[in-house]
Parts: structure tokens; sequence; C-alpha cells
């Protein structure tokens, strides 16, 4: 780790997912070999950050040779669902860095409760495009809270995060950008004003994904303006992720990958599947190669030749959503403003 060292410091959120590594290795890819760059990974537990740097390690040792000696790794343990392990995290950098280039905000979690297979079967019988680009039979509890008695899909994908960037601004300024990372599914319909927090929503996961892409457009030129930090909203299509193979078989797993290739076959141009496709969007934001005031998503045609599409959002209601999330801030920099802690145990 390097305090003072002038390397290219990378923060990736949920480093053990599909897509946080292969975010890692795109970002490795095509950062230049000029420069030394210090990889931050990020897990809630320290076996998943070993294995997020071994495979990342690995993967630098067979195909990124130009970077095998560039390339040096610390970590964060941070679960954004705890509101003093985002305070943890955020004095640990401090400690640490006087500068991040760049942070991606791609941990998220839902609270799943499995599948309806009744509804999964008539869906795929009645659209199977649909039913493997908008699923509504993956069941999601309802009032589920945190330790901090937050909604805890609220706070582990928007109020945490957010909080962690009010706190390490300071480190992002002055060039530094934020990518965000939403979803395809992210629709109007998910999100209620009455509801904030998500608990009563039984697409709590979609919603939360909605405050996401309004929270971005309601800050994003402030950022710019006040701090010189990019941020931007991406989302990754449709691709194979880890965490929800707890719920599949070795038949379902399979069945699920044919209707995502049959899917994209048949022409949906967000059936990514690869991880690898999924980060193109991710990194090519991080590369200041998209538009902020539109949210960039990764795509690919039938042969899995990716490309990027370019999504209008619409932003009513961002400035309730921006209101309501700042004065949460304030209530918990108030709440915490004693707090001393260390994250790294002995
Ligand atoms: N899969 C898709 O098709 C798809 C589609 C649209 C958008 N996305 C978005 O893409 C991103 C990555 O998705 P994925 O499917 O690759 O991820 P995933 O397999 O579901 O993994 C989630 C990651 O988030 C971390 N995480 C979960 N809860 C956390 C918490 N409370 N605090 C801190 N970290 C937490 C996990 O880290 P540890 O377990 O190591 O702590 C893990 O690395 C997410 O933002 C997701 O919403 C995915």
């Amino acid at each position: 780790m390097s305090l003072s060292k002038d390397s290219t410091k990378i923060l990736i959120t949920g480093t053990s997912s599909n897509l946080g590594f292969n975010i890692a290795i795109r970002m490795l890819e095509q950062l230049p070999n000029d420069k030394e760059i210090t990889l931050i990974v990020t897990s809630r537990t320290l076996p998943k950050v070993k294995e997020s740097i071994n495979d990342i390690k690995k993967y630098i040792g067979e195909h990124i040779f130009a970077k095998v000696k560039l390339v040096e790794f610390d970590y964060i343990l941070v679960d954004f669902t705890d509101m003093i392990s985002i305070l943890s995290a955020y004095y640990e950098l401090n400690k640490r860095y006087v500068h991040i280039d760049y942070l991606f905000v791609n941990a998220a979690q839902g609270v799943y409760g499995g599948i309806d297979w009744n509804a999964a079967i008539f869906e795929v019988v009645k659209n199977p495009i649909e039913a493997v680009t908008n699923p509504t039979y993956k069941l999601q509890r309802t009032g589920v809270q945190s330790n901090d008695n937050l909604g805890l899909v609220f706070q582990a994908n928007v109020f945490g995060p957010y909080y962690f960037i009010h706190k390490i601004k300071h480190l992002l300024a002055n060039g530094g950008k934020i990518v965000w990372i939403s979803s395809l599914m992210s629709q109007q319909k998910y999100l209620s004003f009455n509801d904030l927090q998500l608990l009563r929503s039984p697409e709590s996961y979609e919603g939360s994904k909605r405050l996401v892409d309004l929270l971005h457009f309601a800050t994003f030129n402030k950022l710019k303006k006040e701090n010189n930090i990019n941020q931007y909203l991406v989302h990754p299509g449709i691709f194979t992720s880890f965490s929800f193979f707890e719920y599949l078989n070795f038949f379902t797993y399979y069945g699920m990958l044919v209707l995502f290739y049959l899917a994209r076959w048949m022409g949906s141009r967000y059936h990514n599947i690869s991880g690898y496709i999924a980060a193109n969007a991710p990194v090519a934001a991080a590369m200041g190669k998209t538009k902020q005031s539109l949210k960039v998503g990764s795509a690919c045609g039938r042969t899995g030749r990716e490309y990027l599409v370019y999504e209008e959002v619409d932003t009513t209601g961002m400035h309730d959503v921006l209101d309501y999330i700042d004065s949460l801030t304030k209530e918990w920099d108030e709440k915490l403003k004693d707090q001393i802690t260390n994250s790294r145990q002995p």
C-alpha cells in the first residue's frame, strides 16, 4: 500500500463479483504501461479479498505481461449495510492515500427468497426473451432492515455507497472518477416516493437501481463544479452472476444459459452473458469515453461483438431523492461524529 507513491489508484467495491473482477482486468489492460497501479480490492470478508487478489494476479500473469511488475494490491473490508464499517473504510483510506483516481460503485445485493418456479415456467413459455430480460419470478423479501434500522437493500446499494463517497470526496477531488453500476431494470415503476427506503417494495433491488440513476443525475454537475470529480452512470446488461447460483442446480443453470444465448441469437442486445463484455461500459466511462449526461449500457451483437448503447433517463423526482438522501447523510454525520474505529483487526 502506498500513501505517497505516484501510482494510479483504483478502488472497486465488490471486487469479488464477476463484474468487479472484469472491471479490474479491463482497467489493467487499458491503462498505460508507464505508471504503477494500486488496485484497492474490497469485500466484506478477508477470504474473498484473498481470492480476488489471487484471481486478478493469475490473470495478469497469463494475459497482461506488461503489467506484472506495475500492479500492487491493497484491500479494504467494508459492508455497506453497516455505517460503522463504512466509516472504518473511510478512516483507512484517508490514512493510506492522498488521492484516488477511480471509484467503481459495483457492490450490490438484493434480499432474494428464491424463485417462483411456476411463474418462471409460465414467463419462459409466454415470452422467453422477456423472461430472461425482465424476470419477475425472482422472489424478494419485503421489510428487511439492517442493524442500522435502514432498509437493507436501500443501504447496501444506495445510501451506504453515497455516504462512502460523501466521506472520501476529498480523496476523489481534482480529477477522480466515480462510476455507478446501475441496471437495465431500474425502471420508474419500481420506485415509490412514499417508500424511498424500499421497505414495502417487492422489487427493492430494481427500486434501488432507480434511486442510483436519480442520484447520479442529481449530483454529477455539482461534483464536477465543486470538486472536479467526474461521475458516470452505466449498466452492464445481463451476464452470469455468482450470487444467483445458489438458487440454481446443474439443469436450471444450464437451462438459463441456453435461454440467454437464445435471447442473444434472437436479437437481444443486452445478453452479454460474459462478465468481460459487461465491463465494457464501466471501463469506457472511466476512460472518459462516454457522456455523463446519459446512461451507458454494455451491449453485444449475435456473435458477442461488443458495443455501447446510450440511453436517456427520465429524471423526474431526482431533487426529492437527493434532498432525502442528503438529510439522511446529515443525520448519520451527527450520529457518527464521535466514533473512533479501526477496520483492520490484528
Ligand atoms: N448480473 C447481472 O446480470 C446484472 C445486471 C444488471 C446489473 N448488475 C449489477 O452489476 C453489479 C455486479 O453484479 P454481479 O452480479 O457481478 O455481483 P454479485 O455476484 O451479486 O456480487 C455482489 C458483490 O457485491 C458485494 N456486496 C454485496 N453486498 C455487499 C454489502 N452489503 N457490502 C459490501 N459489499 C457487498 C459482494 O462482495 P463480498 O461478497 O465479497 O463481500 C460481491 O462482490 C451489481 O451492482 C449488480 O447490481 C448485474
